[in-house]
């Protein structure tokens, strides 16, 4: 499949706000550098650690991997189509003293591994951060943060978007720069088969969630009659949401909180403000 050319240094001078996203082939991503102030910003909004790696897709002459290696103590890599900035940037990265963390591949992004990555860094197009986005989704592991410098994901509203005045780039007229952060949501839409176990014995509850990115909503069906889940809520693999027994009233909402693993879901279920000392488990249905 072919796509739409659309000069990217133009693309880049009009700004984020002009921008239209359309696919485009990835080679015409131009080689511009993310000033220091901002890569420091995007690890910042990431709160990247020692316990991170870092991928950097189309990683210039490599800031954003040895910055996170050199201040953070990461580990990581980028990939980069240009040859001399993957050997500028290996050779930058023996200067900083972090070789060993920091390296650097001749390797197009669309062909690289990307689900070791617990942090994810790009500074491309927006037509390329959507070519990106179903993958994103699919391979990186719930909880994982993707930050892009100046381009947005299309309708996958961020998680925390900062904007910071006074960053100078060469094709850019406007002198902002904007970073955006999204924490990969666990996948929930779909029947969920939920047991609370407490002091009374045990509870079936049937959950329907439905999903658009981080957006979770759900219906929820129990034996004793008509009940509301609300206040739905997903932060990459944590869960949480209330279920109120409409067949009571007044009655205190059951507050489920817990971790997504892949087919299961458990955690820990509050009547009110006071701890029931119930724990939930939820298993995908049918
Ligand atoms: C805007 S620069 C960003 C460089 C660096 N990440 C930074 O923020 O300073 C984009 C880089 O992506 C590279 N690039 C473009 N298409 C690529 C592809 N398909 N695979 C790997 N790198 C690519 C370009 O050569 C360029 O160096």
């Amino acid at each position: 499949m072919r796509w739409r050319c659309v000069p990217a240094v133009a693309l880049f001078a009009l700004g984020a706000s002009a921008a239209v996203a359309q696919p485009v082939s990835a080679e015409e991503v131009p080689y511009v550098r993310t000033p220091q102030a901002v890569v420091d910003k995007m690890l910042d909004l990431a709160e990247i650690g020692v316990d991170d790696f870092l991928i950097d897709l189309g990683s210039g002459d490599g800031r954003i991997v040895i910055t996170a290696a050199q201040q953070r103590g990461a580990r990581g890599f980028g990939v980069e189509l240009d040859a001399s900035l993957v050997e500028a940037s290996n050779e930058a990265a023996r200067m900083a003293g972090v070789a060993a963390r920091a390296q650097f591949f001749e390797r197009d992004l669309f062909d690289t591994d990307i689900r070791e990555a617990s942090v994810l860094t790009m500074y491309l197009l927006p037509s390329v951060n959507l070519l990106l986005r179903p993958r994103l989704l699919a391979e990186l592991r719930p909880g994982t943060r993707v930050v892009s410098h100046d381009w947005d994901m299309g309708e996958w509203q961020p998680d925390a978007k900062v904007v910071l005045q006074g960053q100078a780039k060469p094709v850019m007229p406007m002198k902002t720069s904007t970073v955006y952060l999204w924490i990969v949501p666990a996948r929930v839409a779909g029947t969920w088969n939920l047991q609370v176990e407490g002091a009374a014995g045990q509870e079936s509850i049937a959950i329907e969630f439905t999903q658009r990115f981080q957006e979770i909503a759900g219906v929820a069906a129990r034996a004793r009659g008509r009940t509301l889940l609300q206040s739905a809520h997903l932060r990459g693999p944590e869960i949480r949401f209330a279920l109120i027994d409409e067949t009571r009233r007044p009655s205190e909402p059951l507050h489920f909180f817990g971790r997504v693993y892949g087919d299961t879901m458990e955690g820990t279920v509050m009547e009110g403000a006071t701890a029931k000392g119930s724990r939930w488990r939820a298993l995908r249905g049918g």
